[in-house]
């Protein structure tokens, strides 16, 4: 048994809310949340119907779900509601009107404070601009931002008018956008200049240059945001600066009323196979997804500073540092840089400063703090840190332990959220005031997610046995397709078990009906809490003019979670240089973008395979952990390429 679930099944310690953060909280107790459950499940209609109606529509839905054509759902048929109304105009007639909706600090040190009112009229304009520059309802929009205002900004223009957008993280390369385009047929592009990142200047706009050279698909217009103030070049025609075209519109947008199933956004993550997928979200069930999982999981209250600090590239960034606080009237904060920058006390200087109450981060950043020390965290003050939150991967028991009691004074409730691109929305999770927490368990399903632990046939397992984790009933904020690949949609999500939404994850429920989850068990890494196909690092490699055949896997790194190891054959006639190795992981980098790199790479003279000539990736995956191989090798076709595989480095 690998010694991470060794660990997790006898983890007994067992943290109840504290009193006075459940004299406060919306939901109370265990009795509270069952009940409040068995209702969403027995009677999901009424339950989110209750849910939806604190959101503000155009226009009522005649039905709240139409699953008759499974496995696509519809949410609030015949609804109509704009999720940028929802997020801010209906903000504005109350005392939320000049609160901070974001609060904004910049690698450098500048601070900017936009209230709800200063941020309707910044959307409003921009949208404006979107709309001069012939961007219409449907269209999609690439976004590729760093992490300012103006990403936001860009995020519900688009959605104020119907337009679609696909944020691409600003770490991917040209190439990665390049494929973006294509696959999502966008219309434009909103960039920057330049972002900071770790003291240095990431050529956003360089990038979209390199990537609009690959293939300019059918991008007519690029707007570029002055952040940097780097150099960049102007494309006449084609390109235009964000500032200057605010000089040619009004405030004045009024926002368009969608139907709930109106497409909100496009985002692409990781599959098991071939190229990233486009997982569709639309509006209604969407938004109150987010909505009510700020809501209750992290138990907001109109004085909170939340801090969530994903960036907006990933589907974290979307729902909790955009949709789902700005829905609750929060005020979210922002910051643009690396957490280690200048030093490893950023985070919590911040938190001193800015007062934060709630913290939202991944448990490879919190594992990267422990390594740095708990000297920065001890500089400062975080007393009013009241709730902390974990997603991304699983989160061992000595980096929550860490969590609770250095950030967290041993005061703060902690909810591990599990939960994925395609779910919109955090679906098991602990809810601070009612759940009592056990390090490393994301315990129960939030309300209306009817999650489950399978065996390969369907059936559900005995409590502590592991399988695979199941959802087998639609949920608001589920994806709706893969853009452009709907075939993939039902393949990728429905078919390994029929009738059920398979995640990709395995994981235990222990006797309690707590979940543990134990990660991906399909070709898909999990690497410092971000998705990396196996296929995509291999097709990368073999892009490479000395690479003839590759296959990756994944190696526990301690504060990764998981690092990249490359098996490498090189064509007849490549010689080994020194440089070679470092060549191709740099080549990765520039293909995908830097988190692909591999940690290592290894050249063999074959890779081992079966008869039939699949790639043996348990075995890669002992080599590269270390491990002795044991197993069954029987249909290995050549044994000696294992001794080769497992030999010291030359
Ligand atoms: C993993 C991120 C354990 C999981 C929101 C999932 C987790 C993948 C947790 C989705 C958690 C996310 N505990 N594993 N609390 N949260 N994961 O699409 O393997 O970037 O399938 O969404 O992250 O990653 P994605």
């Amino acid at each position: 048994m690998n010694k991470n679930i060794e660990s997790l099944l006898s983890e007994k310690r067992v943290f109840k809310p504290a009193k006075d953060f459940v004299k406060k909280a919306r939901i109370k107790s265990k009795a509270q949340y069952d009940e409040m459950y068995r209702e969403s499940i027995a009677k999901p209609d009424k339950f989110w119907a209750r849910e939806a109606s604190e959101l503000l529509w155009n226009k009522k839905w005649t039905k709240v779900l139409d699953w008759s054509k499974a496995p696509v759902a519809k949410w609030f048929v015949g609804g109509q509601l704009n999720v940028s109304e929802n997020c801010i105009d209906r903000h504005l007639d109350g005392p939320r009107r000049n609160k901070a909706a974001i609060i904004w600090e910049g690698e450098p040190g500048e601070k900017r404070t936009i209230t709800y009112a200063q941020l309707h009229d910044q959307v409003c304009r921009f949208a404006n601009v979107l709309k001069r520059n012939k961007i219409k309802k449907g269209d999609r929009v690439l976004i590729y931002m760093p992490m300012i205002p103006e990403a936001a900004v860009a995020m519900l223009a688009c959605a104020r008018i119907g337009a679609v957008h696909s944020v691409v993280f600003g770490g991917f390369s040209s190439e990665s956008i390049k494929d973006r385009l294509h696959d999502s047929k966008a219309v434009a592009i909103i960039t920057a200049d330049g972002g900071y990142r770790r003291g240095s200047i990431v050529p956003l706009k360089k990038n979209v240059d390199d990537a609009l050279k690959l293939s300019a698909a059918e991008v007519k217009r690029v707007i570029v945001f002055r952040r940097a103030g780097n150099d960049i070049h102007i494309e006449e025609g084609r390109d235009v600066w964000w500032h200057r075209e605010l000089e040619y519109v009004d405030a004045n947008c009024p926002p368009v009323p969608l139907d709930s199933e109106h497409p909100l956004f496009i985002l692409y993550t990781s599959g098991s196979t071939g190229k990233p997928k486009g997982v569709l979200h639309t509006t209604g069930g969407y938004l109150l997804g987010a909505y009510c999982t700020v809501k209750y999981v992290f138990d907001v209250r109109d004085e909170d500073v939340y801090w969530c600090t994903a960036d907006i590239g990933w589907v974290t960034g979307h729902s909790y540092v955009v949709y789902g606080p700005l829905a609750n009237g929060v005020t979210s904060f922002m910051y643009e840089g690396a957490p280690n920058w200048p030093d490893w006390g950023r985070f919590w200087q911040i938190i001193e400063q800015e007062r934060v109450n709630i913290l939202y981060t991944a448990p490879t950043a919190i594992r990267a703090f422990i390594r740095a020390g708990d000297q920065w965290p001890l500089k400062h003050d975080l007393s009013s840190l009241r709730l902390l939150g974990s997603v991304g991967e699983p989160i061992n028991p000595e980096a929550w332990m860490w969590y609770h009691n250095i950030i967290g004074g041993g005061r703060c409730p902690i909810v591990d959220t599990w939960w994925q691109t395609e779910t919109g929305a955090i679906m098991i999770t602990p809810l601070p005031g009612a759940i009592p927490t056990i390090p490393s368990s994301a315990t129960l399903p939030f309300f209306g997610v009817d999650a489950a632990i399978v065996d390969d046939s369907g059936k559900e397992v005995p409590p502590n046995v592991g399988g695979k984790l199941v959802i087998r009933k639609p949920w608001p904020s589920m994806l709706r397709t893969i853009y452009g690949d709907h075939a993939r949609y039902k393949q990728a999500y429905w078919s390994e078990i029929k009738g059920v939404y398979f995640a990709g994850d395995g994981a235990r429920r222990d006797k309690d009906g707590y979940f543990w989850i134990v990660g991906r068990i399909d070709d898909v890494l999990n690497v410092a809490g971000h998705r990396l196909g196996t296929s995509e690092v291999e097709s990368a490699l073999v892009s490479h003019p000395a690479v003839a055949e590759a296959a990756v896997v994944g190696r526990p790194d301690e504060i990764k979670g998981q690092g990249v190891v490359a098996f490498v054959t090189l064509k007849t006639g490549t010689k080994v240089t020194p440089g070679l190795r470092e060549e191709i992981r740099a080549h990765v980098g520039n293909v995908i973008g830097p988190i692909a790199k591999p940690d290592d790479v290894r050249f063999a003279d074959a890779l081992p395979k079966t008869r039939s000539g699949k790639i043996m990736r348990r075995l890669l995956k002992q080599i590269a952990s270390g491990e002795v191989v044991t197993g069954d090798t029987t249909t290995l076709e050549d044994l000696s390429v294992i001794a080769k595989l497992s030999a010291p480095e030359e």
